[in-house]
């Protein structure tokens, strides 16, 4: 059996980071999604929240479950024993960022791999930050993120705004 992982912050959940799990979870038998925390980011959402979320976009996909860990990375993929790691990349400068990571993971686990997914072009500018940026100021993130999520995302970035 073939299992991924398709770690990050999801801070929140995008439909960019929905089709990258849509067309992961077409490419093995189990998809873990797993919410985690990156040391240089301050988060609008708790990890319990972003995990909520992420269930809640994701309910549909019968080989998707999604974890939370506030650990490393490569002792998750550890434990979980997935093949490889499953991460999109919008633009060159994600390559580069991606390719980074894996190195350094690669040196606390050499049984570590990654794949990556090109985005799709209609998603390439999305992002949890541009969507805390429009939402921010009220503007319309309807197709920045899952239509479940709207509200919950709305709600916050207003009391963020009072
Ligand atoms: O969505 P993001 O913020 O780009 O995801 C980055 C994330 C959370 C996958 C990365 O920061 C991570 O792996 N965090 C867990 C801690 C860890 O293992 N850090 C070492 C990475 S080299």
């Amino acid at each position: 059996m073939t299992s991924l992982l398709f770690p990050g912050s999801f801070d929140p959940f995008t439909r960019g980071h929905k089709d990258i799990a849509r067309r992961a979870s077409k490419i093995c038998d189990k998809l873990y999604v797993v919410v985690m925390n990156n040391s240089k980011k301050n988060y609008l959402f708790s990890l319990e929240e972003r995990v909520d979320m992420a269930k809640t976009v994701l309910a549909e996909y019968e080989n998707i479950e999604v974890l939370g860990s506030d650990g490393l990375l490569v002792d998750i993929f550890k434990d979980l024993g997935c093949n490889a790691v499953v991460r999109g990349i919008r633009s060159e400068s994600d390559f580069r960022f991606e390719a980074e990571m894996a190195l350094a993971n690669r040196m606390l686990y050499s049984g570590y791999d990654v794949t990556l997914l090109p985005c799709r072009d209609d998603l390439s500018l999305i992002s949890s930050s541009i969507v805390k940026e429009v939402g921010s100021y009220g503007g319309d993130i309807s197709k920045m993120v899952p239509a479940q999520i709207v509200e919950t995302v709305n709600e916050r970035l207003r009391k963020g705004r009072t």
